[in-house]
């Protein structure tokens, strides 16, 4: 099973990749060929299944893209996603590395969705992409998903089915918050009045927290019942309508523990790409933290959840673009500590910086092995050490994977 969760088969000398295939499985499939020794394959039947085969848990799973890999059995899927990680090192010419033991999330605890919609003449289709396209999969159910969550499928295509024209589409990113489910719909159009009426009446019959559209990039709150909040290391954050929080809030514990009890001595730590402050919070209960962070919304609820906590560390904050303008040396060397946490394409630049400082420690929270692998070898290269890795799965049954990696100078 290959980064993507393709089951990978030999064939005519080269390799077939087939979704939703389990080693020791004997299929039908047909080939399609993609380059010189590859081919795609699509599973047509099941002949006998290998050992490493169980029943998934979702009706959906095969033709819903969420998921790739429900397929597995437990054992089998645990040891793929350490080795998705070890695999990723090795490409990159990095082995023998202490890789913890993964700390899973269990089904029934993502709290954080993004939905599509699409109008197909008298139906309204709400789901996830298939697999490798832009078509969407109707679900009626995501065992991954919390419930709450799940509960408002059917009101959404209802919604939906209000607004949209035929072959028209939306979104929608909803979010658990301490108080409720803050829901961000992307929508084709402005709502008319007739439409906000509707959508304010929604957001009341579901005891939404918050509730706000997005048209053309302009997001609009439509209601705020309650201020949506994220406790982050005990301080209650308020969440920016669609802001990024860790997607399940077991993954999120397991990665702050593994962060903070890597900067644990430290005095000082600067956090990049630092969100709503996930490791920022946890960490300023026993260091002083500069968060930065390119998204002004999301540092601002930062700030204003730093200056309304007690008993915490001085927290600073940077509205800084790190791909533009990366941490130089000389800012670096005033820390004790450097944790990066950036989105999947890694932080390239700010690391290629961090391996000419002299920052004693580094942490690299990834959710993305290949880009992880990249800038752990720039580091290396730059004379860290890599001393640990923490697996963390918060995506079950995908063929994403997080990590938390610690580096030391050598
Ligand atoms: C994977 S999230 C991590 C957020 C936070 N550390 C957490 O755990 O909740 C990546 C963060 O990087 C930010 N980001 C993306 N591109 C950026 C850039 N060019 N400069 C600064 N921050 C950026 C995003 O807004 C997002 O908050």
């Amino acid at each position: 099973v290959g980064a993507q969760g393709d089951g990978i088969a030999p064939y005519e000398g080269g390799h077939a990749y087939i979704p939703f295939t389990a080693p020791g499985d004997v299929i039908e499939a047909q080939l399609v060929k993609t380059g010189p020794a590859a081919w795609r394959g699509e599973l047509l039947d099941i002949v006998s299944e290998g050992d490493a085969r169980k029943s998934p848990a979702c009706r959906h799973f095969g033709s819903c893209g969420g998921c790739s890999l429900q397929h597995l059995s437990n054992n089998y899927y645990a040891r793929w996603t350490r080795q998705r990680i070890e695999t990723a090192l090795s490409h990159q010419g990095i082995s023998g590395i202490n890789i913890k033991s993964m700390i899973s999330s269990p089904a029934g605890c993502r709290r954080r969705l993004d939905i599509k919609s699409l109008r197909t003449g008298n139906e309204v289709l709400l789901g996830f992409h298939a697999r490798k396209t832009k078509d969407i999969v109707d679900i009626t159910e995501c065992p991954v998903a919390a419930s709450e969550l799940v509960a408002l499928f059917e009101p959404l295509r209802a919604i939906f089915k209000s607004v949209l024209h035929k072959k028209q589409g939306a979104s929608a990113r909803l979010t658990v918050c301490d108080n409720g489910v803050s829901v961000l719909l992307g929508l084709p159009r402005e709502p008319d009045l007739a439409l906000r009426e509707s959508l304010a009446t929604f957001a009341h019959t579901h005891d939404l927290a918050a509730f706000a559209i997005d048209v053309d990039g302009f997001t609009e709150p439509m209601a705020e019942r309650r201020v949506p909040t994220v406790t982050l290391g005990n301080i209650g954050v308020k969440l920016p309508a669609g802001a990024f929080i860790q997607a399940t809030k077991e993954g999120e514990e397991a990665l702050q523990a593994a962060v903070t009890a890597a900067v644990a001595g430290a005095d000082s730590v600067v956090d990049l790409f630092c969100g709503l402050g996930t490791f920022a919070f946890a960490m300023a209960k026993q260091v002083k933290v500069h968060a930065v962070e390119g998204d002004k919304a999301m540092l601002d609820a930062l700030k204003d959840g730093a200056n309304h906590a007690g008993g915490l560390k001085p927290i600073s904050t940077e509205h800084r673009d790190l791909f533009r303008r990366p941490l130089l040396v000389e800012e670096l060397d005033t820390y004790d500590a450097v944790v990066f946490d950036p989105p999947r394409a890694g932080a390239k630049d700010q690391v290629a910086v961090l391996a000419a400082s002299k920052v004693p420690l580094v942490v690299g929270v990834s959710c993305n092995p290949n880009t992880f692998g990249r800038d752990a070898r720039t580091l290396i290269d730059g004379g860290y050490e890599l001393i640990s890795i923490q697996p963390v799965d918060q995506f079950l049954w995908s063929h994403h994977v997080e990590l938390v990696g610690v580096f030391r100078r050598a």
